[in-house]
């Protein structure tokens, strides 16, 4: 049985076997293979969602399946029912699950006790399917992302720059995280994956000669009681015109959304780069195709 809980848990060959079907479901929307006939995989929601959710209902739907979305909030597990109990009953019922939650052992508890293909929608450890989408997404426009430097800029500490960690192991690219030392990502997790990612405080010198540079929200969803330390700590590190031109000529500006103009990208940088920043959100749809009939297949 395969699960997609983190970019950890994948290996180099899994995530170039997926990327390498993304561009099949993205050439043609309707005439590819139908690999959920018949299923209906459940969507537990715990956060807020807008591209996650569409793009998994979407995906679903247009695999033949049907997407049945769960705010955790409705079921009995917003009401304290354990989320092993939940997976024992929905395994029974659904052949596949989407989680998006807060702990990463909630996704793997689900997965072990569903007996069903679950994948990783964010936890707070990681967002693999967001990091999947952007790999498609640079690769679509600037070709092989090995050997490419990759720069993070603020909260390098969440989901989304984790993910890209693990995937800078496996796929042989430099990243940079640019972060004050407090928002750095936890060593231990640096030491596991191993790769050439270097962490440092200097934005500008993280800057220097990157391929692409990639930013997410300061106030990741369940930290919204530290917004106002993390604005403070965060506020030298904003992706705007400055420091796009330390990076290389015709460098990407990535975006995974929500974004928060005027915080860790200004108004003129987001809409200067927006055409790619949304061809990441509708990647996120034809990444996660990939991904479903990866898990199914
Ligand atoms: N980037 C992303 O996961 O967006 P949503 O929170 O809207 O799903
Ligand atoms: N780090 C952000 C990602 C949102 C898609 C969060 O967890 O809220």
């Amino acid at each position: 049985m395969k699960h997609l809980l983190s970019l950890e848990s994948l290996t180099r060959d899994e995530m170039i076997a997926i990327l390498s079907r993304v561009p099949a479901f993205k050439a043609n929307r309707r005439g590819h293979v139908r690999p959920l006939e018949g299923q209906t995989w459940a969507m537990i929601f715990s956060k807020s969602s807008t591209r996650t959710r569409v793009s998994f209902e979407v995906g679903i739907h247009e695999l033949g399946g049907r997407p049945l979305f769960l705010n955790a909030g409705d079921i009995q597990l917003g009401r304290g029912e354990p989320i092993r109990d939940t997976a024992r009953v929905l395994g029974r019922m659904v052949h596949g699950a989407v989680i998006r939650t807060y702990a990463q052992q909630d996704v793997a508890d689900f997965a072990a006790y569903s007996g069903v293909p679950t994948v990783n929608a964010l936890t707070d450890d990681e967002h693999p399917c967001q990091i999947l989408a952007d790999i498609f997404t640079f690769e679509e426009r600037r070709g092989p992302i090995s050997g490419k430097v990759v720069t993070f800029v603020g909260d390098g500490a969440c989901n989304v720059p984790v993910s890209w960690i693990w995937a800078a192991a496996r796929l042989g690219f430099e990243l940079r995280i640019a972060a004050p030392p407090a928002y750095q990502p936890d060593r231990s997790i640096l030491e596991r994956a191993g790769g050439r990612v270097v962490c440092m405080e200097d934005p500008r010198e993280a800057a220097v000669g990157a391929d692409m540079l990639y930013t997410d929200v300061w106030v990741s969803m369940g930290r919204e009681a530290e917004a106002a330390d993390r604005i403070a700590a965060l506020g030298g590190y904003q992706v705007n015109a400055s420091l796009v031109r330390a990076a290389k000529p015709g460098a990407l500006v990535m975006h995974c959304l929500p974004a928060y103009r005027g915080k860790e990208i200004d108004e003129e940088t987001f809409e200067a780069h927006a055409d790619t920043i949304f061809s990441q959100a509708e990647n996120r749809l034809h990444a996660q195709k990939a991904v479903l009939a990866w898990l199914v297949g």
